[in-house]
């Protein structure tokens, strides 16, 4: 039988290196994200979903898993940057935007995952260093993914037979970090912590997706010795 794995955000970066990966090796993937996924030889089936049309989404996912009574994994990777900004300036609006997408669309996943009897083994909910760091500018997507390492503490009460992890993948070389390396984009004077990320850039420090997601892809069976619920950054795992 199959291998069976989900991912959000499987059009651009980790997600579509996630895709590759899980193809590659044969497993069946399952995709959602706005612009899809194509391009990449085998069994891939995916869907257009905003993921932030709260109402959509139980739609596009019993469109999307129709018949599948088991998924190996579930990686909940789509995610937003938001505008580098200080807290002062940021709107409620911009804030709401970047919750919407990096924390609540995944609560309304979840909670259809819970509903649907689908089996599932485990969860990977992709989280950020910026989860604890507090640096200047991260204003948004610092608080979006503190909120999602709490939010996946949370439902591991709820999810007994599956396990979840909140997972900081490292520094990647994808759309995002075009934003965060472009000077005309993020003032690193005024955002000091870019500086780590731009000097990363084109260095092991920063993988491509692909490999990336190797390193990801290989951790699974590591993570799942972790208490459900945790907080992992891929660069700390087994040094302690
Ligand atoms: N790159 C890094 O260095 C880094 C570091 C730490 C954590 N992360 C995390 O890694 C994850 C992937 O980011 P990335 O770096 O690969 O960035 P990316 O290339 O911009 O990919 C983001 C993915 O999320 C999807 N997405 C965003 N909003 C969506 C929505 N409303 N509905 C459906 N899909 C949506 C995008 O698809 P569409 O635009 O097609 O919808 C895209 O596939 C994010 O959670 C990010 O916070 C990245």
């Amino acid at each position: 039988m199959s291998r069976t794995v989900l991912i959000t955000g499987n059009s651009s970066g980790l997600g579509r290196g996630l895709t590759g990966i899980y193809l590659e090796r044969g497993w069946e993937v399952y995709g959602v994200s706005r612009r899809g996924c194509s391009g990449l030889p085998g069994k891939l089936k995916d869907i257009h979903c905003d993921l932030t049309d709260f109402e959509a989404v139980p739609v596009a996912m019993e469109t999307l898993l129709m018949g599948i009574g088991h998924l190996d994994a579930v990686y909940l990777n789509a995610g937003i940057l938001g505008r580098m900004q200080d807290m002062h300036e940021s709107s409620l609006e911009e804030i709401r935007q970047v919750m919407d997408a990096n924390v609540w669309s995944n609560k309304v996943l979840l909670d259809w995952l819970l509903g649907s009897g689908i089996r599932i083994d485990q969860i990977v909910l992709i989280s950020s260093g910026a989860a604890v760091n507090g640096n200047r500018g991260w204003g948004a997507y610092s608080i979006s993914k503190a909120a999602l390492n709490m939010l996946t503490q949370l439902y591991a009460h709820e999810f007994p037979h599956t396990h979840l992890c909140a997972l900081a993948p490292g520094l990647i070389d994808t759309a995002m970090q075009d934003v965060l390396c472009d000077p005309q984009q993020v003032d690193e004077s005024r955002f000091p912590s870019v500086a780590r990320l731009r000097a990363a850039r084109h260095t092991p420090d920063m993988p491509q997706p692909g490999e990336a997601a190797e390193l990801i892809a290989n951790a699974l069976a590591e993570l799942k010795q972790l208490p459900s619920g945790s907080f992992v950054d891929i660069r700390t795992m087994g040094k302690s």
